[in-house]
């Protein structure tokens, strides 16, 4: 008898959103990826919702099957809408935002060499939303930075390393601004680097981690950042592999985990087919090796990367005219070959 298959959350999502997720459960259910799925949908965090997210059916939904794959969520500009990405994973613990980011095939990049992780503190530092008016026309954001956040995801990136087999770490900063907030991240990342010898240390102030990463990214293995650095960075490192429509992405706490592509909702094509869905499909894969079904994210990867390889059935941000469900029968086709 063969076991019931896990059940998974889905949120869809918003904008191009349900375009790319159902393009993704096309490409599950070819390969035969075994998910139960239970759809959910997400509203702006607005009012006193915010202040009562048990009763949220997306946080109950996560809290029930401990996975969920998801689409990218708009956060209304200005007051009055909390961001639902950064609620769930507070209220989760998401504490790990987790991102490789390497070229695919045939997609042009002046470094087909990167072989990037970028690991992101994820609960904490300018992302708390920490603010307030201290007089009309002062405002006052708070940076938090805790010893306990710190050390925990630098404890994440270097036992990722060591699994991974992975060399080298590079922690992203600016101390020598903010002596004491980025000061004790470092100090907590030495500490945890000391049990980890066979693992290059290093540390780069972020500005000028930013022109390497433009001039020779390939000298970065891992990347370790707080939470605001890590979101700018690694939207940088997606632009340097082909877009944001190509880089997947994890959040992943002690209990809970939820995979999403790295970009936003595009209202700007939504509706109108062009979104690439490779970033949610690739998001899907690590979601599979978290479940334990390691042999079908291989082989929709290795899917994926005959259809870059081929070139004919691309959508438009990376040089093609396809659909996006030209090329998710495409993939499909790669994989009943
Ligand atoms: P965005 O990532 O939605 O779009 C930036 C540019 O990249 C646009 O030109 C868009 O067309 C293009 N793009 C993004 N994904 C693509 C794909 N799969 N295929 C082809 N082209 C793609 O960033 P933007 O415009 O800053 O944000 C829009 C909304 O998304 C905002 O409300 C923002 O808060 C939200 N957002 C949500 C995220 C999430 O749910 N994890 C992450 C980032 C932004």
């Amino acid at each position: 008898m063969t076991a019931t298959p896990p059940v998974v959350t889905l949120i869809p999502g918003d904008g191009i959103g349900p375009e790319v997720t159902s393009a993704t459960l096309r490409v599950l259910e070819a390969a035969g990826a075994r998910i139960g799925w239970e759809e959910v949908a997400a509203k702006p965090i607005v009012g006193r919702r915010a202040e009562d997210p048990q009763a949220d059916p997306v946080i109950a939904s996560i809290r029930r099957n401990r996975v969920a794959l998801k689409g990218p969520l708009t956060t209304p500009v200005g007051t009055g809408h909390r961001s639902i990405n950064v609620a769930l994973r507070r209220e989760l613990d998401l504490y790990a935002n987790f991102r490789p980011v390497r070229p695919l095939p045939s997609v042009p990049t002046p470094f087909p060499a990167i072989d990037l992780i970028v690991v992101r503190e994820n609960t904490e530092d300018l992302y708390a939303g920490l603010e307030h008016i201290v007089v009309p026309g002062v405002v006052e954001s708070l940076k938090i930075i805790t010893e306990r956040a710190s050390t925990r995801i630098a404890r994440f990136a270097f036992e990722y390393a060591r699994r991974a087999g992975r060399k080298k770490i590079a922690a992203v900063h600016k101390a020598n601004i903010m002596k004491l907030s980025d000061g004790l991240f470092l100090e907590c990342i030495r500490q945890v680097a000391r049990g980890f010898p066979e693992i290059e240390y290093r540390e780069v102030i972020v500005d000028n981690c930013c022109m390497q990463l433009v001039m020779r990214p390939q000298q970065f293995d891992v990347l370790l950042l707080e939470n605001l650095y890590g979101d700018i960075v690694s939207d940088l490192c997606a632009g340097l592999v082909g877009g944001l429509g190509l880089v997947p992405g994890a959040n992943i706490g002690e209990t809970y985990a939820i995979f999403e592509a790295v970009h936003g909702s595009a209202p700007d094509i939504a509706g109108k087919h062009q979104a690439n869905p490779t970033a949610l499909i690739l998001s899907a894969c690590l979601m599979l090796k978290h479940l334990g079904q390691t042999e079908v994210a291989d082989r929709i990867e290795a899917a994926l990367y005959r259809t870059y390889e081929r070139r004919r059935h691309l959508t438009r941000d990376v040089g093609g005219d396809a659909s996006t469900e030209d090329f998710t029968s495409a993939v499909i086709g790669e994989l009943q070959g």
